[in-house]
C-alpha cells in the first residue's frame, strides 16, 4: 500500500488560495512587519534621544559634587569629611511595600550624626560674621542631649576652640565618654523644663555670658551690661574678655588688637540660631533632591530642634510642593498633636507620669514639648504627622538589623516607622520614592535604645514583629493606619 505523500493532502476549500492571492497575502504580511519593525525604531530611536536629553539637563541642573569626588579627593581636615552623604534605599522595607524607601546615611558623618552640618555652619557663620576667632582661647557653649555636643566639640577642635557641653544627666553614657574623649567640658544637670533656670539650654547660656568674668560679675545682668557683644541674633550670644566692648552694633575696629584677640564665650544656640535651618536648606536638601533626581513623594523627619525637617522640607517644597513633608513624633513630644491639632500637648505630660522630664520616651534626639525659632520654620510646610511609641522603634532597630545588617540609633528607627505608615495609609505600592533620614548609628545607644535590660526595666517590648504585622497590614480604602 502506497504510504500518502504531503502532496496529496487536501486543504479545506478556505484554505485553497490562487496564486495571485498568495502573492497578495505575502505582499501585505511584508509591509506589515517592516512598518511595525520601522514604528518601533522610530519609537526606541526618540525615547533614547529623550533620556539623553533629560540626563544632560539634570547633569547641568545637579553638578556632580563631593559625593561622587569623595573616594578620588583629597579633603580638607575633618570638617571636610561632612555632609554628601550617601543615600541607601533599605531594601527589607522596600521590598516588602513595593516602593523605594530611602535613608540619608548621616551617621557617616565623621562626629557620627546629621549634627555635623549644624554644628559647621554654626561655627563658620559666626567666623564669617566675626563673631568668633579661631585659636584666641575662646569656647564655644552647647546645651544638648550630645550629638550637636559631640559635633560641636569634634569641630571645634579642628577650628582651634574649647567646648563647654551642658547636658541633662539621663542621656546615653557613651555620649558623655565620647565628649570627653574630644576634650570637651562637660557637665550634666538633672532635667528641667524650659521655664526653669536650671534646664541645660538655659544653663549653656549663661555659662557663655559668665565666660571668663565669674570672679567679676556676681550676677547675670552685670556680666552681659560689661562685655556682651551685639550678634545679630537675639538668640546667639557673643561674650569676651576684652575690656574694649562696643555698645552699638557697628562693625569691629579691625585695628583693636585687643578686642579681636582676647578669648570669647560662643553660646550657639541650636534650637533658635539661624543657621541650623541654613545648613539643611543650602545642603542636605538640595543633595537629597540632586540624589533622587526630583523624583520624590515624600519626606519623613523627626524633629528635635526642627532644623532638620524645617531646611530639608522647606527646600524640596520649594522644588515641588506635591512631595509630602511628614513629621515622625516620638511619644512623650507635643508635636504631634501641634501638627494634626495645633495645640502642642502630650497626653503623658498631662497626666505627670513621665519617665523623663524633657520628653518621655527611650527616643534620644528627636521630640519637643516648646516652639522655637526652626520648629517655627517647620510647622507650616509639614503636611502630617504619626505618633511613634517607643515599641514601635524598638522593633523596627531590631528589625533592620535581622534583615539589612542596618544598626541605626533611636531617631532613624522611628522615621523608618513613620515611613512604613505613610506608605500603608496612602495604599501606596507603585514604586513612590519616600526619603528619610538615618540620624546616628546604633553605636550611640549601647546603654539604653539597644540595652535588654534597660528596656526591660522601662517595660518595652523587644517584639519583632510589631514591625511585621506593619508591613503585612493591607491598606484599606478609606481606612486610616492607626497614627
Ligand atoms: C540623633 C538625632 N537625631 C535627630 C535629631 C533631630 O534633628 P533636629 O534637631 O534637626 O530636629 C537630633 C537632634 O538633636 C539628634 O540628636
Amino acid at each position: 500500500m502506497r504510504v500518502p505523500s504531503f502532496s496529496d493532502l487536501q486543504l479545506p476549500s478556505w484554505l485553497r488560495f490562487s496564486n495571485a492571492a498568495v502573492r497578495h497575502l505575502t505582499y501585505g504580511i511584508l509591509i506589515g512587519f517592516s512598518l511595525s519593525v520601522t514604528s518601533t525604531s522610530l519609537t526606541l530611536y526618540w525615547r533614547t534621544r529623550r533620556r539623553k536629553r533629560l540626563l544632560a539637563d539634570n547633569s547641568k541642573l545637579f553638578e556632580p559634587r563631593a559625593i561622587e569626588l569623595r573616594s578620588d579627593d583629597i579633603l580638607s581636615g575633618v570638617t571636610g569629611l561632612i555632609g554628601n552623604t550617601p543615600l541607601v534605599r533599605i531594601n527589607s522595607l522596600s521590598d516588602a511595600l513595593g516602593v523605594e524607601i530611602l535613608g540619608k546615611a548621616e551617621f557617616l558623618n565623621p562626629g557620627g550624626s546629621v549634627k555635623d552640618r549644624v554644628a559647621l555652619r554654626m561655627v563658620e557663620d559666626a567666623e564669617r560674621q566675626g563673631l568668633l576667632h579661631p585659636n584666641t582661647g575662646s569656647r564655644i557653649f552647647e546645651g544638648t542631649v550630645g550629638s550637636t555636643g559631640i559635633s560641636i566639640a569634634t569641630i571645634a577642635k579642628a577650628r582651634g576652640y574649647d567646648t563647654t557641653i551642658i547636658m541633662p544627666d539621663d542621656v546615653a553614657e557613651e555620649k558623655v565618654k565620647a565628649l570627653q574623649a574630644l576634650g570637651a567640658d562637660v557637665q550634666r544637670v538633672r532635667p528641667a523644663s524650659i521655664v526653669d533656670k536650671k534646664q541645660y539650654v538655659n544653663m549653656a547660656r549663661q555659662a557663655a555670658v559668665r565666660f571668663g568674668r565669674t570672679d567679676i560679675a556676681s550676677s547675670i545682668e552685670d556680666a552681659q551690661a560689661n562685655h556682651e557683644l551685639p550678634t545679630g541674633s537675639p538668640s546667639v550670644v557673643v561674650t569676651t574678655t576684652s575690656t574694649h566692648v562696643q555698645v552699638d552694633d557697628s562693625a569691629e575696629d579691625p585695628q583693636d588688637e585687643e578686642l579681636l584677640t582676647k578669648p570669647r564665650g560662643f553660646f550657639a544656640d541650636q534650637f533658635e540660631n539661624r543657621s541650623n535651618f541654613d545648613a539643611h536648606f543650602e545642603g542636605t536638601g538640595p543633595e537629597l533632591w540632586r540624589q533622587t533626581n526630583g523624583k520624590l513623594d515624600a519626606f519623613v523627619s523627626g524633629a528635635g530642634t526642627g532644623g532638620t525637617i524645617a531646611g530639608i522640607g522647606r527646600y524640596i517644597k520649594s522644588m515641588n510642593e506635591d512631595v509630602r513633608v511628614v513629621l515622625a513624633d516620638p511619644e512623650g513630644s507635643g508635636l504631634y498633636n501641634k501638627v494634626k491639632f495645633g495645640v502642642m500637648y502630650d497626653r503623658k505630660e498631662a497626666e505627670g507620669t513621665k519617665r523623663r522630664h524633657q520628653v518621655d520616651t527611650v527616643v534620644e534626639g528627636i521630640g519637643i514639648n516648646r516652639m522655637t525659632n526652626n520648629i517655627d520654620l517647620a510647622l507650616p510646610i509639614i503636611d502630617d504627622a504619626f505618633r511613634i511609641t517607643d515599641a514601635e522603634a524598638v522593633s523596627m532597630s531590631r528589625y533592620l538589623v535581622q534583615h539589612d545588617g542596618l544598626f541605626l540609633g533611636s531617631s532613624s528607627a522611628c522615621n523608618l516607622v513613620a515611613c512604613v505608615k505613610l506608605v500603608r495609609q496612602l495604599g501606596w505600592k507603585e514604586g513612590q520614592t519616600i526619603a528619610t533620614v538615618l540620624c546616628d548609628s546604633g553605636n550611640r545607644h549601647y546603654s539604653k535604645f539597644w540595652n535588654t535590660d534597660y528596656l526591660q526595666r522601662a517595660n518595652i517590648p523587644i517584639d519583632l514583629s510589631i514591625v511585621e504585622d506593619l508591613l503585612k497590614r493591607p491598606a484599606l480604602d478609606g481606612v486610616p493606619v492607626a497614627q
